[in-house]
């Protein structure tokens, strides 16, 4: 079984697969961190020094890897759908999950950090960052939308999210063929 986690920065992507990486078991693979482990460089860097396009190429070979995986649940990188064909390898591999949150929702689950680890993010003031996510998710939305499953995640707590794709896993388990 595997389990691929989409959606914008910011979204949860990362906190909640490990929330359900630990109560169901499955190992959890982020795209971000193995990357990172590959290159031996925080992903800010590796964008900054050696450009988008090295970093997209490094992150679809992260996610190609996974398909000799199993009992995994992929946290991805929020632009890693949109590369090339990436959203049309996930869906091959496994299951898709998008997890869909406002940018109203996401700026408060910020933390500085978290702002300032993004590229994209960076030195933008409140007003600007909300405007910014809001046209750039649009452009995403498309790609993000063809998940086989999309999570409203606003009006959820994240244990509730968690607990959705703990029975997604249940369902999986029961009704596919597959070893998991
Ligand atoms: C990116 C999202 C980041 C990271 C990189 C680019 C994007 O991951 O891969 O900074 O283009 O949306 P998160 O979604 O974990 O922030």
């Amino acid at each position: 079984m595997r389990l691929y986690l989409i959606g914008y920065m910011g979204c949860g992507k990362s906190s909640i697969a490990r929330k359900v990486a630990r109560a169901s078991g499955l190992r959890m693979v982020d795209t971000d961190a193995e990357v990172e482990s590959r290159e031996g460089a925080a992903v800010a860097d590796i964008i900054g020094y050696m450009g988008e396009e090295y970093f997209r190429k490094s992150e679809r070979e992260v996610l190609l890897s996974t398909a000799e995986m199993s009992g995994v649940v992929v946290s991805t990188g929020g632009g890693l759908p949109t590369w090339g064909d990436n959203m049309e390898q996930m869906s091959q591999m496994g299951c898709t999950i998008y997890l869909r949150r406002s940018p109203e929702n996401i700026l408060p689950r910020l933390s500085p950090y978290g702002r300032a680890k993004r590229p994209k993010f960076r030195g933008l003031n409140d007003e600007q960052l909300l405007a910014f996510m809001h046209s750039h998710l649009a452009e995403r939305e498309p790609v993000y939308s063809q998940a086989a499953v999309t999570i409203e995640c606003d009006v959820k707590s994240d244990e509730m999210v968690v607990q959705e794709i703990l029975t997604i896993i249940e369902n999986l388990k029961t009704y596919s063929y597959e070893e998991v």
